[in-house]
């Protein structure tokens, strides 16, 4: 059953120097030439009820909120559902913020990175970290009860001492939900080509653990539960959409360069504007490529995303029990009502983990 949606907005003011998110610069004619797309695609699937709708990018709050509106009244939405929209400090206002709870927005991503300006400016964001901390409470203002801040570590020439500055002013903001991603160097960004320059270092491995270690000691002491492995919450307020992927659960995804899972595939929408235009003008679903899962490839993804659960994890059956037993024995995974969770060890060499269930 489907009941979760993720709509990609794919628009910036402007890009920042680390992504390759799929966005670009854009004019409010292209947007709202853009929403109609949307609007249409959204059309071609069946009137899914749902309990959770993403609204991710590039940055949906550059939309303006009657737009947004004209998308969920398209959805059959559930009572109680969680409805997010991620929000670059940079792209609204307390008016803005209050037009988008009325349009039925009920919780907000707000994208920090960090609240010092000199590594602000260094990956290329517009805001600095009071602005970004008056738009928190822009939100709070507005009627959000539930916000969840994005942050970055590991941001080239950073400290620990500076990325515990980040966390003692996040946990005095007490958003409900925190995620935080070290940073990916990505290739063709300009931070990448600054890397090959030389202009800038990575981060040593030993102290970007430390920092990880810093991170979950130092949000766990204020009450936040480290539920995924990039994720914390305070209790019960874990992001219902995002659980759904790491609980293999099914979604649709709308918008250009979008993924979906719907029964027994995963497909992923045309990543340019002409191709998925196209296609909707011609009333077929946008799709740029379409796996079909066999079973095996279905427990792979069972495994890989559900051990991201720190706290759930994912329950054994008998294909991979031996490989779960093994590496128990190493000290990577242990039992926890039954399931299997990745221990501390397990954790902070996460990737290799989920590797050994790929085959
Ligand atoms: C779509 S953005 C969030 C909303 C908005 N676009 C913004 O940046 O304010 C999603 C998040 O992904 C993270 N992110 C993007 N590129 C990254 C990279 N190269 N390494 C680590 N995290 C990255 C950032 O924390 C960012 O807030
Ligand atoms: S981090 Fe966010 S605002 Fe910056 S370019 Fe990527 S999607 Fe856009």
């Amino acid at each position: 059953m489907c009941d979760a949606i993720y709509i990609h907005i794919p628009f910036c003011i402007n890009k920042c120097q680390y992504c390759d998110f799929l966005s670009f610069k854009s004019t409010p004619y292209k947007r709202r030439e853009y929403v109609e797309y949307l609007k249409k695609e959204i059309k071609l699937y069946p009137e899914f009820e749902y309990d959770t709708v993403y609204f991710g990018g590039g940055t949906p709050s550059l939309l303006d909120p009657f737009e947004v509106k004209e998308i969920l009244e398209l959805l059959q939405i559930r009572e109680d559902s969680e409805v997010t929209l991620e929000v670059n400090p940079k792209s609204v206002d307390l008016e803005k913020l209050r037009a988008f709870r009325n349009a039925g927005i009920n919780r907000l991503s707000i994208g920090v990175q960090s609240f010092d300006p000199y590594y602000l400016k260094l990956i290329g964001r517009l805001h600095t970290g009071i602005e970004a901390e008056e738009i928190y409470r822009d939100a709070r203002k507005a009627g959000f009860e539930n916000v969840s801040l994005d942050l970055m570590f590991s941001l080239p020439g950073q400290s620990i001492e500076d990325v515990r500055k980040d966390l003692v002013k996040i946990a005095k903001l007490r958003p409900e939900h925190i995620s935080i991603y070290s940073l990916i160097w990505e290739e063709g960004t300009p931070l990448y080509e600054k890397l090959l320059k030389g202009d800038l270092e990575e981060t040593d491995n030993e102290i970007e653990a430390e920092m990880y270690e810093l991170i979950i000691d130092f949000l766990k002491s204020k009450g936040y539960i480290h539920y995924e492995v990039s994720n914390f919450s305070l209790p019960g307020k874990e992001a219902r959409h995002n659980t759904k992927y790491w609980e293999n659960k099914e979604y649709l995804g709308a918008g250009l360069g979008a993924s979906g899972y719907i029964g027994n595939q995963r497909y992923k929408n045309a990543v340019n504007f002409e191709d998925y235009y196209g296609k909707i003008d011609n009333n077929e679903k946008p799709y740029e490529e379409v796996e079909v899962l066999k079973e095996k490839e279905k427990e792979e993804y069972r495994y890989i995303l559900g051990l991201r659960l720190l706290e759930k994890g994912v329950e054994a059956d008998k294909e991979y029990i031996d490989k779960c037993v093994e590496l128990e024995k190493k000290g990577y995974l242990m039992k926890k009502s039954g399931r299997y969770i990745l221990t501390h060890k397990g954790l902070m060499i996460a990737n290799d983990v989920f590797e050994e269930f790929i085959s």
